[in-house]
């Protein structure tokens, strides 16, 4: 029986909650290819630096590499800064391992109200390519004259045209196998050095792809649009910041961010992709049995993918979706009044192997 290597890190908050739930389901959906997965937990979260003094241990990410791909739950603690938890394991993961494109999808399922009143299962179904290496979270800058009243913040994006070629170049041929149409989203109107650049780019990139409509659209009208037309996108691709913001806007009006689902792909495949939710530890609800799962198991379904285990990935999303579909079992965030686990259970039930 073919076996995978998968390192779990389920990190902070709500991170272990979702994917110890995500693993059972998985666990029941390769059964569909007959194949087995070795989990690896490993215990890098903020416990373990405030044990530690670090994220992961010095050879963490030659132990990372040695698995075939990574599921990541969230990392991030109200006691520890930001700025060293994420900066000391997730944000360097993307780049260490060149996972330069981050796939968001956003898809209306059925049985989810979206608050957005016009909008019917499945007419929101577009996903976001955004940058992932470079861009506005290059950790390029300093601090001068700290603490004193004249203290400087410098904070530099950074943007390669090799940067920018290749996830674009992702997004024209991802919008092929779809609905034939980019949107690129940018700000050359104030920054007009990067993201005049990142136009240029997609204008010489979108030559290549005649048969795929470019479009060209500035953040803020993004944004807008996001809410006035979202059935109108099919292939959006941002840069890191720009794609961040984006996909918690469109984790909400397909229903939560507790359904939003995303992978860390490195395409060449030299080093491990990672899978995980968009959403964070979510400290308000963290145990509490409360968080909703599906995000974390849509992840996993895109992980089976990115394996090759096409007919597991295809069972574990059609048990979600026909759980959503029930309108029953739901956590809080969905307006239900159910826990974590038992959303486990109805995909368990729902899976067709
Ligand atoms: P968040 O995504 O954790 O939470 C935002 C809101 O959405 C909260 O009200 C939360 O309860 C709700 N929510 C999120 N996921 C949910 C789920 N699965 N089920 C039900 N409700 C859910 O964002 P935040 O509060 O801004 O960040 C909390 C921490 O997480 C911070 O430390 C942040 O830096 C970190 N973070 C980490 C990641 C990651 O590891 N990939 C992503 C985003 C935020
Ligand atoms: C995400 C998160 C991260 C990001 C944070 C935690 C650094 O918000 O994955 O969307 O901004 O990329
Ligand atoms: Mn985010």
């Amino acid at each position: 029986m073919a076996s995978f290597r998968i390192a779990v890190i389920g990190g902070d908050g709500i991170g272990p909650e979702v994917i110890e739930q995500a693993i059972r389901v998985t666990d029941r959906a390769i059964q569909c290819d007959g194949v087995k997965i070795e989990w690896n937990r490993l215990p890098w979260s903020s416990n373990y630096y405030k044990e530690t003094g670090t994220m992961m241990p010095d050879n963490g990410w030659d132990i990372l590499q040695q698995h075939d791909a990574i599921l990541l739950g969230a990392i991030g603690s109200p006691d520890v800064p930001d700025h060293i938890t994420l900066h000391g394991l997730l944000l360097p993961m993307r780049r260490r391992f060149d996972q330069y494109l981050n796939l968001r999808p956003a898809y209306l399922f059925e049985g989810v109200e979206s608050p957005l009143r016009h909008q019917k299962p499945g007419s929101i179904d577009f996903v976001v390519y955004r940058e992932n290496t470079e861009g506005e979270y290059a950790p390029v800058g300093g601090r001068h004259y700290v603490g004193t009243p004249h203290e400087i913040a410098i904070q530099t994006a950074i943007f390669t045209r090799r940067g920018c070629e290749r996830i674009m170049r992702a997004a024209f041929e991802g919008a092929r196998k779809r609905r034939c149409k980019v949107t690129s989203i940018t700000k050359s109107n104030a920054q007009v050095y990067g993201m005049v650049l990142w136009d240029e780019v997609f204008e010489t990139v979108s030559r290549d792809y005649p048969d795929v409509q470019a479009e060209k659209l500035l953040i803020d009208a993004a944004a807008m649009d996001f809410v006035r037309r979202p059935d109108s996108f099919d292939v959006v691709v941002a840069s890191n910041l720009f794609g961040d913001i984006l996909t918690d806007l469109s984790a909400i009006i397909t229903g939560s961010m507790g359904l939003a689902a995303s992978g860390n792909i490195n395409p060449e495949r030299r080093f491990p992709s990672m899978f995980e939710p968009v959403h964070g530890s979510a400290p308000d609800i963290a145990g509490k049995g409360i968080a909703n799962p599906l995000a974390a198991m849509l992840s996993a379904a895109m992980l089976l993918d990115h394996l090759q285990l096409a007919k597991s990935a295809a069972a574990l999303r059609s048990a979600v979706g026909e759980v959503l579909k029930a309108g029953k079992p739901r956590t809080p965030d969905l307006g239900g009044n159910d826990k974590t686990e038992a959303i486990t259970e109805a995909v368990l039930a729902a899976i067709k192997s």
